[in-house]
C-alpha cells in the first residue's frame, strides 16, 4: 500500500514538474515570437536586451493591459500601432534624478568642462535621457561654467512619453529638496532654486536652460549618429543591453566623437571587454569618464 502511495506521489510530482517546465517553455516561446513580431512590424530588435529584465517588463505590461497571455499581446502588437507606443513605454526603465551620483558631476565639471572651454562651439549628445533630469543638471553646470551659450545639447531617447515630460521640464515639487542636496554635493555654485519656478506642487525649469537643448527620438538599437560630438553622456542605458548591442552602440559613440572627445558612462558600465578600450583613455576610472584618442 505504502509503495503504491510513493509511486503515485512521484507520478504526481513528475506530472506537475512537467506542467511547470511547460509553462516556462511556453512563455519563453511566446516571448521569442513577440520579439519577432516587434522586429518585423516596427524594426525594433529587443533580442539584444538582457533576457531576465525584458521578461519581467513584458509580464508587467501584460498585467497592466489586462491581457491573458503573451500570445494576445502579439496580436495587438501586429495590429495596433497605439498599443506599440504603450509597449515601448513599458519596456523602458526610466528611473533618473538630477545630479545623480554628485561626485560624477563634480569630476565632469573639473576635468571635462575646463577642456571644453577651449572650443568656440560645443556639441553634447545625451543618449537615453529619459525624463530629462540629467540633461537639465548638465545644462545648469554648463551655465555656471559660462559654457551654455556656445553649447548645443542633443537629448535623445526612444521613449516618446519620457521625451514629452523632458520637453515640458516640469517636475514634482517634493523632489526638489533631494535634487538641491545633490546639486550642492556636485559643486553647485549658486542656489538651485534660481533654476526653477515653483508653482503649486510642481517646479518648472527655466526656459533659458531649454533653449540650448534639442530633444529628439533616437533608437540606439538601430539609429546612427547625427553630428560630431565633443561629449557623449550615456548613463544607465547599456546595462540593459547584451554585449553584442553594447559593442554596436559603443562603436556608434566612438565614430560620433571628435578626436579628444569625451564619453561618460554609468556606474555599472565600462569600456572593458568592449573592443573600444584601445580607442579611449580612461581619465576618471570610478566616474567612468573616457577620452577618445584615435582619429577615426
Ligand atoms: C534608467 S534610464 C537612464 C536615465 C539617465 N541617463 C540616468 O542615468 O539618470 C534608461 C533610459 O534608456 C532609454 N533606452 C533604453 N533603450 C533605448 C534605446 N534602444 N534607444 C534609446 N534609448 C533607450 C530608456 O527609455 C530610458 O529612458
Amino acid at each position: 500500500m505504502s509503495e503504491k502511495l510513493t509511486e503515485s506521489a512521484s507520478l504526481i510530482t513528475e506530472v506537475s514538474l512537467n506542467n511547470v517546465v511547460n509553462k516556462i517553455e511556453i512563455e519563453d516561446f511566446e516571448i521569442n515570437l513577440l520579439l519577432q513580431a516587434v522586429l518585423f512590424r516596427y524594426g525594433y530588435d529587443f533580442h539584444h536586451y538582457a533576457r531576465a529584465s525584458i521578461t519581467r517588463r513584458i509580464n508587467n505590461c501584460m498585467r497592466k493591459t489586462a491581457l491573458n497571455n503573451i500570445s494576445e499581446m502579439i496580436a495587438k502588437i501586429l495590429h495596433e500601432v497605439d498599443f506599440f507606443e504603450l509597449f515601448l513605454k513599458e519596456m523602458s526603465v526610466t528611473v533618473t534624478e538630477m545630479f545623480r551620483d554628485p561626485k560624477v558631476f563634480n569630476t565632469l565639471r573639473q576635468q571635462v568642462f575646463t577642456q571644453l572651454k577651449t572650443y568656440s562651439r560645443v556639441n553634447i549628445w545625451h543618449a537615453g535621457c529619459a525624463t530629462g533630469e540629467e540633461v537639465y543638471s548638465v545644462a545648469i553646470m554648463l551655465k555656471e561654467e559660462g559654457l551654455l551659450s556656445r553649447c548645443r545639447i542633443y537629448a535623445t531617447d526612444f521613449n516618446n512619453h519620457s521625451l514629452d515630460i523632458a520637453e515640458k521640464a516640469i517636475y514634482p515639487a517634493e523632489k526638489m529638496a533631494g535634487f538641491t542636496h545633490n546639486y550642492l554635493l556636485s559643486g553647485g555654485k549658486a542656489s538651485f532654486a534660481d533654476y526653477y519656478q515653483a508653482k503649486h506642487r510642481h517646479a518648472k525649469m527655466h526656459s533659458s536652460l531649454k533653449e540650448h537643448i534639442t530633444f529628439a527620438n533616437h533608437n540606439l538599437m538601430k539609429d546612427q549618429s547625427f553630428a560630431k560630438m565633443h561629449l557623449i553622456i550615456c548613463r544607465n542605458v547599456l546595462i540593459y543591453f547584451d554585449q553584442v548591442l553594447q559593442n554596436k552602440v559603443l562603436k556608434v559613440f566612438q565614430q560620433s566623437l571628435l578626436h579628444r572627445g569625451y564619453l561618460l558612462l554609468g556606474d555599472k558600465e565600462s569600456l572593458d571587454f568592449s573592443g573600444q578600450s584601445k580607442n579611449f583613455l580612461c581619465i576618471a576610472k570610478k566616474e567612468k569618464i573616457y577620452q577618445k584618442i584615435n582619429y577615426d
